[in-house]
């Protein structure tokens, strides 16, 4: 219950399928709460849903740093700290092979997915730093431990987010903060419906129940499933672990 107790946490990508889980999780465990994703509205919803007293909902374009910065100032002004950084937000790009992948695509998967990160890192560490402590989760993918035909932005951007974190990690543990990414096989949010989509346009069930048969618990995960992963991580019942990926994945990277 108390696993995230006084702790304040931020997260991008908070109004998606995984960041709205993990939310509602951490708060139940006692965490207060800075929502970060692009519409105020759905951000409004969510922090009412929460309790607007342990959640404040800033519209936040990660894939612009200074209002990352601006973000993470206003999170000490409303609670005086910050403890866990869970970078999570993402964007999965068109379906397309290589060669017809149009660059400007490219350009924006890479732009959200890996610069996102890094000017979070960028935002979050010196604040973590003044604290000499901090915990810090990258959401990566099973996509950033292997490879898949058509998404070639998104595989490559979700390789970068495990580089960063080894970085991060080894820069950062003389200050006592922990980096680590998660690393989820396809969870049943609004992404996976679209990459579903983008394979077989109009017959998003057929795809369906192909990636399912590849999955040993022939199942999508669900964001509460990725979210109690966050949790542990976040919290200090992973105080020895950093630098390092953690599937959540039914199995699939066993194969
Ligand atoms: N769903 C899956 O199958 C799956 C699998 C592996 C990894 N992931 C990763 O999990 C993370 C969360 O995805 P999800 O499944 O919840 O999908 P989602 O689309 O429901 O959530 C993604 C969130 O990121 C936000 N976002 C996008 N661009 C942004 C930007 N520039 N600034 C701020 N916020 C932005 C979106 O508004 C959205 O709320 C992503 O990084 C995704 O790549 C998802």
């Amino acid at each position: 219950m108390d696993r995230l107790k006084g702790k304040v946490v931020l997260i991008t990508g908070a109004t998606g399928g995984i960041g709205k889980a993990s939310a509602k999780l951490f708060a139940s465990e006692g965490a207060k709460l800075v929502l970060l994703d692009l519409d105020q509205q759905k951000l409004n919803k969510l922090t009412q849903e929460i309790g607007s007293q342990i959640a404040l909902g800033l519209t936040t374009d990660v894939t612009n740093a200074d209002t990352m910065t601006a973000a993470v100032e206003e999170t000490c002004n409303k609670f005086g700290r910050l403890d866990v950084a869970f970078l999570n937000a993402g964007v999965e790009g068109p379906i397309k092979s290589i060669i017809d992948y149009p660059n400007e695509d490219f350009d924006a998967v890479m732009s959200v997915n890996v610069k996102g990160v890094f000017n979070g890192l960028k935002s979050v560490v010196p604040v973590m730093i003044e604290n000499n402590r901090g915990s810090i989760i990258l959401t990566s993918s099973l996509g950033g431990l292997r490879g898949m035909q058509k998404l070639s932005a998104y595989i490559a951007s979700k390789h970068a987010v495990v580089g960063l974190m080894k970085s991060a990690a080894l820069e950062y543990a003389e200050n006592n903060i922990r980096v680590n990414t998660i690393n989820p096989s396809p969870i049943a949010t609004r992404m996976i419906k679209s990459i579903e989509n983008g394979y077989a346009p109009g017959a998003s069930d057929v795809v369906k129940r192909k990636i399912e048969k590849g999955i040993p618990l022939r199942r999508y995960g669900r964001p509460t499933e990725v979210a109690n992963l966050a949790l542990f991580l976040a919290s200090d019942d992973a105080s020895f672990i950093t630098g390092n990926s953690y599937p959540v994945d039914g199995g699939m990277s066993a194969s």
